[in-house]
């Protein structure tokens, strides 16, 4: 949540810090600011709403200097305004601090300094640093912030300068994702590496409690108590590809990245089918085979779409590698204390790596002597450095706040895992090998798939007005209703419900009448003959029915009022394959509301506050 941008170095700041906020946008967007400076002239522009209004007041009145900082802002504390966007200064305006997180004494601490007598000028937490670095900024500006940050309890990946010691950049971070970038004439700082790339060929990952220091070409790497750390630099090209984080032909990101699911999937599974062994292989688990036998339990821990990609693992495991799972929402898991035995594995589920919530509960997991797994998506994240071990899932940058193609490369990372597992234990050979011959399939059954994106597009056209919408499926179809509901009311703001389909005759059933339409998933399978009782159920109660069913499956097309074909996989795949027509429907429904896609209101990509 919130985007920061830094800069210093031999060529104006401000367009490197607007090109920079305008690929984190997706972090939070609803205001924006920067600040650079020039000899000890400070020159800070900042506005309410989308990152366009901040770009036409530097074009208005141009913010000059080769140093500068920036931020795009997700309000924690005070509302989405001019005065509350960041960055925020100290009573002499000669401290500027960009900051994301949240500072949780904020209240005892902004009582202090106003008994000294400072005055404040915004509602926000961010301010309270600002003055508290001024108070102690006695020409050294990482001496202050050092002392700052000893009095703060939350968490923070800021962004500080003075006019004072022009060209100076102090970063730090606890909890809040920092990354320092090496390049294209000076040094910079950003929340993600994805706003430097193209600006800087290597890139620093910051780890709690480190600060950084830049100065031009100058950078150096601290401990909180100011002593030297050596830093791991890496190849910033490794993982970033040009391009990546633009929309190219397609409209928005979340359609581009819709489409980019055959590749996406493809990339989950290069190099891990093994036919030899019929089994799946990762690099990065770290575990030997022994080791890997000794698991007698598996915790998923993850929030929102992954969680839901958690729920489907569940599934997967169980069946496939006969384990005992259980799925928990990372923000709970985090404040339980579960017993665990000694063989139980925590694995979280994330895309960004960052979600505050899953990182405290893969901490707490290590704490308590726990091995820890991840299944990421964004190399270099904080959960991806921090867990035992864990696999990549080669998605690319997910730019829409809406999660699409991470939670299908979830899926399949965790079926190759559950074979993997399964093969240390009761699969057999000639299962894995079947399962490995339609995992290899997938990538071609999904572009098939998209197909029937016009088909959607017809049904969202009849359905757009609806208010409340119900998501039906059973057994590994459960989490895709559930995942189906989030995705629409993400990003179209209509009420929406994933439900098991046989539970609504315990309760949900009576939100049924003709207004209220229900998504039945319906392909063939075992359960395929009860989910058809229950779509009878609903049809008896006037509820409009579109049905994801089989292709050409006469059955569902003589009950439902709408039917959107999907190619046939066996079960287990059969969450990945119904996700796609899923996400176009949310799609294509929140275009007909007139929302904005890509920037749903209230929310932002990567919640790294609790
Ligand atoms: O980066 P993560 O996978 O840890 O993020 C978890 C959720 O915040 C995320 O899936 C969120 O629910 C998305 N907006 C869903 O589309």
């Amino acid at each position: 949540m919130c985007g920061i941008v830094g800069f210093t170095g031999r060529r104006e700041a401000s367009p490197v810090l607007l090109e920079g906020l305008r690929r984190l946008e997706y972090r939070g967007y609803d205001s924006a600011g920067l600040i650079t400076g020039t000899g000890n002239e400070l020159h800070l522009r900042k506005k309410a709403g989308r990152l366009a209004e901040l770009t036409k007041a530097v074009a208005a009145h141009p913010a000059p200097g080769c140093y500068g900082i920036s931020h795009t802002r997700w309000a924690t504390h005070g509302g989405a305004t001019d005065r509350n966007a960041h960055p925020h200064l100290d009573g002499t305006n000669t401290i500027a601090v960009v900051h994301n997180g949240v500072i949780e004494n904020f209240a005892p601490l902004k009582h202090q300094l106003r008994s000294a007598g400072v005055q404040f000028r915004s509602d926000t937490d961010t301010e309270v640093l600002a003055h508290l670095i001024g108070h102690y900024y006695v020409g050294d500006l990482v001496a202050a912030v050092r002392q700052a940050l000893t009095l703060v309890k939350g968490t923070y990946g800021i962004a500080v300068m003075s006019r004072a010691e022009p060209g100076l950049i102090v970063g730090a971070r606890l909890g809040s994702p920092l990354v320092l970038g090496v390049g294209d004439g000076g040094t910079f700082l950003a929340s993600d590496a994805n706003a430097l790339a193209g600006y800087a060929d290597k890139v620093v990952y910051l780890s709690d409690r480190q600060l950084c220091v830049l100065n031009g070409d100058d950078w150096e790497l601290r401990a909180q108590d100011l002593s030297p750390v050596t830093a791991s630099v890496h190849d910033i090209a490794h993982f970033l590809a040009d391009g990546d984080a633009e929309k190219g032909e397609f409209p928005h990101f979340m359609l581009k990245e819709i489409y980019e699911q055959p590749e996406t999937l493809a990339n989950a599974m290069r190099g891990r089918l093994d036919d030899a062994d019929s089994t799946a292989h990762f690099g990065g688990l770290n575990l030997s085979p022994q080791q890997l036998r000794q698991i007698d339990r598996v915790i998923l821990t993850a929030c929102g779409t992954s969680y839901h990609a958690g729920l489907v693992g569940e599934y997967l495991f169980e069946e496939l590698a006969r384990m005992p799972v259980e799925v928990e929402y990372a923000s709970e898991f985090r404040y339980r204390n579960p017993p665990m035995d000694r063989g139980t594995v925590v694995l979280a589920v994330t895309q960004s790596g960052e979600t505050a919530d899953t990182l405290a509960a893969l901490r707490e997991s290590k704490r308590m002597g726990h091995t820890t797994l991840a299944i990421c998506n964004t190399v270099g994240s904080t959960i991806a450095r921090e867990a035992d071990g864990g696999v990549y899932l080669h998605a690319g940058p997910e730019i829409g706040v809406a999660s699409t193609k991470a939670f299908t490369s979830q899926v399949a990372v965790m079926t190759m895992l559950a074979v993997y597992f399964g093969r240390t234990r009761h699969l057999s050979s000639i299962q894995g090998q079947r399962i490995i011959e339609e995992l290899r399939a997938l990538p071609d059954v999904v572009r098939r798939t998209l197909g029937c994106h016009d088909h959607v597009k017809r049904v969202a056209a009849k359905y757009a007005d609806a208010r409340n919408v119900l998501y039906l499926g059973r057994q590994y179809l459960y989490p895709a209703a559930l995942e189906g509901a989030l995705k629409l009311k993400e990003i179209s703001y209509i009420h929406a419900e994933g439900y098991p389909a046989a539970e609504m005759k315990h309760g949900p059933i009576a939100l049924v009448d003709e207004s209220t339409p229900s998504v039945f998933l319906v392909p063939r399978g075992n359960v395929f003959d009860k989910v058809m009782s229950n779509m009878q159920e609903i049809k008896a109660r006037g509820g409009p029915v579109i049905a994801i069913a089989s292709e050409g499956d006469a059955e569902v097309a003589a009950v439902a009022d709408d039917v959107i074909p999907i190619p046939d996989v066996p079960e287990y795949l059969q969450p990945i394959v119904v996700a796609i027509p899923l996400q176009l429907l949310a799609y294509e429904i929140a275009l007909l509301c007139g929302c904005d896609v890509d920037k749903p209101r209230n929310l932002a990509k990567s919640v790294t506050v609790e």
